[in-house]
């Protein structure tokens, strides 16, 4: 079923998985089945990547059947984010290998590929009816120890993946973030057609998109 909730309005028309994808804090407890984990997966590395490296790399943790590696993922985290994270029924944790396997040269937009992985994972998740919600908050030498990854990798973040569940399970203040409207910059200071912006705060909103 799709999530409708704090769907992003926009100011030109987009994909509906793309409007419905948010980042929730409530998940209700309905696991996910393997099926729905290997198409999330896929989706993710359906990605580009430079010199076609593929350097992402997801290690999952499922409440249902890797109890003991969710646990470890929950444990990296921020105690800020571990307090609404641990009602989730999966965590993803992304890395990215650093250097390219046909040259072993530094590979340099390693972590750019990883996060359009997750976005494609992300957007695949919303056709499901699931949502993930993305982490920079833990601590990724204590994620490199739980899991012992080698050092030519880079630990880029951690998720939630599940189902969206009411806000009404939340603690207050996190109650009222999960129902705030989304917003997002106008088309106009992202977007500059013919080159970067000479006057400070100049909006190009006569520009055609
Ligand atoms: C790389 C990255 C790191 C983030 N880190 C956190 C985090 O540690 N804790 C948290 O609650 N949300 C985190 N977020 C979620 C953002 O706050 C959220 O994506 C943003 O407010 C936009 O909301 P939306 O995803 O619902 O559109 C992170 C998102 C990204 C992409």
């Amino acid at each position: 079923m799709a999530d409708l909730t704090n769907v992003l309005q926009t100011e030109h028309p987009i994909l509906p998985q793309f409007t419905q994808r948010r980042s929730p804090r409530a998940y209700t407890a309905q696991p996910v089945a393997a099926e729905a984990l290997q198409r999330l997966f896929t989706a993710a590395g359906s990605a580009a990547s430079c010199f076609g490296e593929q350097p992402w790399r997801f290690i999952v943790g499922s409440k249902a059947t890797s109890p003991e590696a969710f646990e470890k993922i929950l444990g990296a985290l921020a105690p800020f984010n571990q307090t609404w994270v641990k009602e989730a029924p999966v965590l993803a944790l992304a890395v990215a290998k650093t250097t390219f396997s046909h040259d072993g040269n530094p590979n340099a937009w390693a972590r750019h590929d990883v996060g359009q992985a997750t976005a494609n994972l992300a957007v695949q998740a919303v056709e499901l009816g699931l949502q993930i919600h993305q982490m920079a908050g833990f601590s990724p030498d204590a994620a490199r120890a739980a899991f012992a990854i080698p050092a030519d990798f880079e630990l880029v973040s951690i998720f939630t993946i599940g189902y969206p569940g009411p806000a009404d399970a939340l603690p207050d203040p996190l109650k009222e973030r999960e129902t705030a409207p989304r917003t997002r910059k106008p088309l106009g200071e992202i977007m500059f057609e013919g080159g970067w912006p000479s006057v400070q705060g100049e909006r190009y909103d006569q520009a055609k998109v």
